[in-house]
């Protein structure tokens, strides 16, 4: 009953902005956009560049693309980074989040060879973004896994925290003197969940249940080692920041049912609590309650021990407070419900054990996934602040998908209806640094191809310069960054778009 209630108030509250106050973002509130190698680079195979698991996957798989179109080409960004810095300094962005493609920079996966050229690519993009003021915002791992080291089980195997270390060891030396705030992994859920426990995304070892709760454990571990050895080695010298980016979508009851709320609650833990735990709870660890859950299914099912590994007091330790800042991605919010039909087993789906779904009055994007809920953002931010005693956080991605086409209101309002959603979480208490827009410019959205667009600049993918126009969307979010208020009914006068001047860019504190 009382959640529901609670439930009501918020969305109404939320969704009417009753109130007619004007709120505006900091002065040092940075805003972005993000991109990730995989996705825009393309030069799949250019100037030494080694084979990673996506790579394979859509070539070995072109039938899974809903449009045929693979990260091969993509939008081009290995010869066109110039064009994107300047759309960049059109939006008048502070920071831009990218990808380094691991196997880019080292062939093998491993440190033994260095590939120069792929060095160099990053080093310009890097000065370039620099010349203009804009900061850099890198993000280690985005789920292109060289493939070699896949052959050697990826993130199933304890190694990979090896492998990833000697990786970022490279990384910081090569890119730490002007590169200011790192992010270790994108999204290890996705990582994890979806391509070890699922078939739908590299490396699709579908071995749910077990795969996908390994690669977590040595996920999170090597993202620590990572923050580690850049304390150790790197923070005295560059005084940058290191994160890590989450899939923090929100979750909510479907009624005021005992079995539904306690079936939220599993479902926080499972998709929210077994990453944050480990990282910023005070005892550190996955949550009891997983712990407890899938030790009594393993055993059920005829296991020895829990099929969730164990983590040992010493990674417990490493892991605990390994993060300048919790980077979150948002999209989205599911109505959670017990699970009524038997789910496949063993599976993290049959651990949890919920239905999850979305009401129809919800507005709808080009992805199946994706409905707008902006009260969701604001839920989530309280939530991490109660449980997880008010991290610092960068919101790392947020986005909406549309078709092709530069008129995209559906996106324009999603944007704002978040941001005045965001802006009531930073009054409420929420320590929200910065916002990142996913995406720059439409790209290689990984099994769906270019069928779902979520760029606030259109690529043109028949093009062979990959052309990019500015979509509305671009226009109200560049205001947007210059006004710092959000404008229900501004419009441009035409859609041109001109170099905004950045002043020099002030380090914000993670
Ligand atoms: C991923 C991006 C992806 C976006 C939209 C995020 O979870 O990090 O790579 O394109 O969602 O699906």
């Amino acid at each position: 009953m009382y959640t529901v209630i609670l439930v009501l108030i918020t969305v109404s509250g939320i969704h009417g902005w009753s109130d007619t106050k004007v709120r505006r973002f900091r002065d040092d509130f940075l805003f972005g956009v993000a991109t990730s190698a995989y996705q825009v680079e393309g030069a799949w195979d250019v100037d030494d560049k080694g084979e990673n698991i996506w790579d394979r996957f859509l070539h070995e798989h072109p039938g899974v693309i809903a449009d045929g179109r693979n990260g091969d080409v993509a939008c081009d960004s290995y010869h066109n980074y110039q064009r994107d810095v300047e759309m960049l300094r059109e939006l008048g962005v502070d920071h831009y989040r990218f990808s380094i493609s691991w196997s880019r920079i080292l062939p093998t996966g491993f440190s033994n060879e260095i590939n120069e050229k792929g060095i160099e690519y990053y080093d310009s993009l890097i000065d370039e973004l620099i010349k203009y003021n804009i900061e850099p915002m890198v993000t280690l791992f985005h789920f292109d896994l060289p493939q070699i080291l896949q052959d050697l089980g990826g993130w199933a195997n304890p190694l990979s925290v090896e492998w990833f270390e000697d990786y970022a060891k490279i990384v910081f030396e090569k890119f730490g003197h002007k590169v200011k705030y790192w992010i270790t992994m994108n999204q290890p859920n996705s990582i994890c969940v979806d391509g070890y426990g699922g078939i739908e995304f590299a490396p699709a070892v579908g071995f749910s249940g077990v795969a996908d709760y390994l690669c977590i454990k040595n996920v999170l571990l090597a993202h620590a080692k990572a923050y580690r050895l850049y304390q150790t080695e790197y923070k005295t010298k560059y005084k940058g920041s290191v994160g890590i980016s989450l899939s923090l979508n929100w979750a909510d009851s479907v009624d005021n049912k005992t079995e539904n709320v306690e079936s939220t609650d599993l479902f926080r833990e499972f998709s929210i609590g077994l990453y944050m735990n480990p990282i910023w709870s005070k005892e550190g660890d996955f949550p009891a309650v997983v712990k407890k859950r899938v030790l009594q299914k393993s055993i059920e099912q005829g296991y020895r021990k829990s099929r969730l590994p164990e983590l040992s007091s010493e990674e417990i330790k490493l892991l605990k407070g390994s993060a300048d800042f919790l980077g979150a991605n948002h999209y989205t919010t599911y109505f959670v419900k017990k699970a009524e039909k038997r789910l496949p087993s063993p599976s993290i789906d049959d651990d949890i054990g919920v239905e999850l779904s979305q009401p129809s009055d919800w507005k709808t994007s080009q992805s199946s996934w994706l409905r707008s809920a902006p009260y969701g953002l604001y839920k989530m931010s309280l939530h991490i602040n109660k449980v997880y005693d008010y991290p610092a956080v960068f919101i790392t991605e947020h986005g909406w998908s549309t078709t092709k086409g530069l008129k995209d209101s559906s996106r324009v309002k999603n944007l704002r209806n978040y941001f005045n959603a965001l802006l009531l979480a930073i009054e409420d208490g929420t320590d929200v640094k910065g916002y990142t827009a996913w995406s720059l410019m439409d790209n290689v959205e990984w099994i769906a191809g270019t069928s779902e667009r979520f760029g606030l600049y259109e690529v043109n993918f028949e093009s062979k310069e990959k052309t990019r126009k500015a979509r509305l969307s671009a226009l109200v979010y560049k205001r947007l960054i210059e006004q710092r208020i959000v404008e229900e009914d501004w419009k441009p006068d035409n859609m041109n778009i001109s170099i905004t001047k950045r002043k020099k860019y002030a380090k914000v504190e993670l």
